[in-house]
């Protein structure tokens, strides 16, 4: 491998998943990392380890530097499997590292790898452990992404390994934010954000602001996927203050599905109406769109439109996966309004508006509904719709 130097004696020995494309449902059109770090002193740490499949490769990468051996310490900063899978057999090789957690992790390790991890030290935040030159000090950060979660900032270096937090699934040659294209980087940052991270916004605004508080300086920010924040780590912990206080721009999402083209006929004069107004507007379909595109547009958006047909009285099973995906991700601070079109007893608004309310979402009543095929007049209203609703957000 192509050494991948972050600071003298910390290296990067991860694995790039190129091939990717479904991370439990989410959409990886552009593949994944599993980063995981070297550090090299008087004593040696691996912090993090890989997926199951690639342990061999993360092997090959820590061998090509050390022996397996000599690893003194192995940090687990998250336990998800997509990090932690390749530890029992890691853990086997490297027979003299003592393995550090915190406390949830230690439990969470014995639950998914039995008694072996009862062998698991335990630390918590402001701990410290000193690798010659070089002192690790943990940071718990429950919640960012499980209960388990903690950071790992190499002191000296200026370096805070913070697994999920900041990351991306994006494949990649380049390690380093100043070795991709910026644009896509934002977009595959903010793409995980709302897809991993969004539920825990209030915690993650809590979690920069005791870094903060804290007086860390920090030179690079290195994630568990995706590049390393080194040339301008700023631009990332900006970007999470904004996405978790719920910054919103004048745009509106529209997220449908259809049957036989009443309720995208519906969208497409509701699109209309918005335009008018001078305000952005997108639509997704799903089947088109998955659930975690459709999530991501509404991060920065101020209302979401969801337009369903009714199907045997019920909203179609498209937005019932939706909804429940987008409810449990609990984005703040939108306006929501429903529309959709029915054949006789209709539904499908009906049952999305109780949906939304009970996810404790703010919601525009009363929504709209056309009988099997939007007429002239039909087609004004969808007009006035989003016409009103833009004016609203524009108010
Ligand atoms: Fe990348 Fe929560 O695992």
């Amino acid at each position: 491998m192509v050494k991948v130097v972050l600071k003298d004696g910390v290296n990067w020995v991860g694995v790039v998943d190129w091939n990717l494309r479904d991370f439990h449902g989410y959409s990886t059109k552009r593949g994944s990392s599993y980063n995981a770090y070297l550090i090299m002193d008087e004593k040696t740490a691996l912090v993090d380890t890989v997926k199951h499949k690639f342990g061999n490769e993360l092997v090959q990468h820590i061998s090509e530097l050390t022996s397996m051996e000599k690893l003194d310490y192995i940090i687990v900063n998250h336990v998800e499997m997509d990090h932690s899978s390749s530890l029992p057999m890691i853990a086997k090789l490297a027979k003299n590292a003592k393995i550090l957690a915190d406390q949830r992790g230690k439990d969470a390790l014995i639950k998914h790898y039995g008694s072996d991890f009862n062998r698991v030290e335990v630390v918590k935040t402001g701990d410290e452990v000193k690798l010659g030159k070089k002192t690790l000090r943990f940071l718990e950060a429950p919640m960012l992404h499980w209960p388990d979660s903690m950071f790992t900032y190499l002191v000296e270096d200026k370096i805070l390994m913070c697994n999920d937090a900041f990351g991306q699934h994006l494949a990649s040659a380049g390690r380093f934010d100043d070795e991709v294209d910026n644009h896509v980087l934002m977009e595959e940052a903010i793409k995980y954000y709302a897809n991993i991270l969004m539920p825990f916004a209030p915690l993650i605004t809590k979690k920069i602001q005791e870094v903060v508080q804290l007086g860390i300086p920090i030179d690079m920010i290195a994630p568990s996927h995706g590049i390393i924040w080194h040339k301008n780590p700023s631009q990332i912990i900006n970007a999470y203050l904004d996405w978790s206080a719920g910054k919103s721009e004048n745009k509106i999402v529209i997220v449908l599905d259809t049957m036989w083209g009443s309720t995208d006929k519906m969208a497409r004069h509701i699109v209309d109406g918005i335009k008018s107004q001078g305000v952005e507007v997108k639509l997704l379909k799903l089947r088109a769109s998955d659930n975690s595109e459709a999530v991501t547009e509404i991060v920065d958006a101020k209302v979401v439109l969801v337009g369903s047909p009714t199907i045997n009285n019920q909203m179609f099973p498209t937005l019932g996966s939706f909804l429940t995906y987008v409810t449990g991700l609990k984005p703040r601070g939108k306006l929501w309004g429903f529309f959709g079109s029915y054949g006789w007893g209709g539904g499908a608004v009906r049952g999305m508006i109780e949906m939304a309310k009970k996810a404790g979402f703010e919601v525009q009543e009363p929504g709209l509904e056309v009988k099997y095929v939007p007429d002239e007049e039909d087609i004004k209203k969808c007009f006035g719709f989003g016409q009103q609703i833009a004016q609203k957000i524009k108010a």
